[in-house]
């Protein structure tokens, strides 16, 4: 392969380095080969196979009823299109929090069954030790803190995460045990940008904000949000970059008009 036609793939060191040369990190959701290809061709520098999948793609209410087979084959079929980006799995509910030694091998079915390069786990001091472990074997491991939907039926709904004094502080105290854990990198969810930025300076592992505001290192969204297809509820952060659930309304409608007129398929679409 000539050096022109090589893919420079985007690693793990290469995202804790572009904290270092303050360069802004681009994530996104995928949960499909053909979606992960577009991202990943536009020069997305991160792709995350989010268990947001559950509402996304599957239609549940939360995250909570996405299961480790659901997550293998989303994150399998995203590989199928990743070629340059990071390529992160999104670890599902209770498939890490009931013990260290079955945390890590569902973390390595994600590597091994699905192609991803790492994996993410919400959660501070919780899961301080299975993050050690994790990147002990060689599982590189993105944290996720704030509002981390895994744990919504204990915060009671989906509200900013650290006004208070006490659980700012708690927020604080969890960047630092997952930067010593080893985490890579920590996603921050729906957190004062205020203390998101004091986060991101306090620590040398790249943030990547959800709803935190512009002091990250990074920013992530879910796709189907910021493209406008998920439309049952857009929270604040969420900027719609187009609206492609109403292009997708306009063109079914068009296409059952035709169905029903006979104005499909025409000559030219006939064998
Ligand atoms: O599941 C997901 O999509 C996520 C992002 C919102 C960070 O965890």
């Amino acid at each position: 392969m000539s050096d022109e036609k090589q893919i420079k793939r985007i690693t793990v060191p290469k995202i804790k380095k572009m904290k270092e040369n303050n360069q802004p990190i681009a994530m996104l959701t995928a949960y499909d080969a053909t979606m992960a290809e577009i991202l990943d061709e536009c020069g997305i520098d991160i792709v995350l196979v989010g268990d947001s999948a559950g509402m996304v793609i599957a239609g549940y209410e939360n995250t909570l009823a996405v299961t480790m087979e659901e997550m293998i084959f989303l994150t399998r079929s995203v590989r199928r299109g990743v070629n340059r980006a990071l390529l992160v799995a999104d670890m599902p509910f209770l498939s890490y929090q009931a013990g260290i030694d079955e945390a890590v091998r569902n973390a390595g079915r994600f590597l091994q069954e699905g192609g991803a390069e790492d994996v993410k786990v919400e959660g501070g001091s919780a899961v301080e030790a299975v993050v050690k472990r994790m990147v002990d074997v060689g599982i590189p491991v993105m944290g996720h803190i704030g509002l981390t939907p895994q744990s919504i039926n204990q915060f009671g709904g989906y509200g900013v995460r650290g006004r208070e004094e006490l659980v700012a502080q708690s927020l604080k105290d969890d960047a630092r045990i997952l930067e010593q854990a080893g985490a890579f990198s920590l996603v921050l969810e729906k957190v004062p940008a205020g203390l998101a930025g004091e986060i991101t300076q306090s620590i040398n592992i790249p943030t990547i904000g959800i709803g935190a505001g512009p002091d990250c290192d990074g920013q992530v969204l879910v796709s189907y949000d910021m493209l406008g297809i998920y439309e049952k509820f857009k929270p604040k952060f969420v900027r719609r970059y187009a609206e492609v659930g109403k292009i997708m309304r306009e063109a079914f409608i068009q296409y059952i008009e035709d169905v029903k007129e006979k104005k499909f398929p025409g000559e030219n679409e006939s064998y």
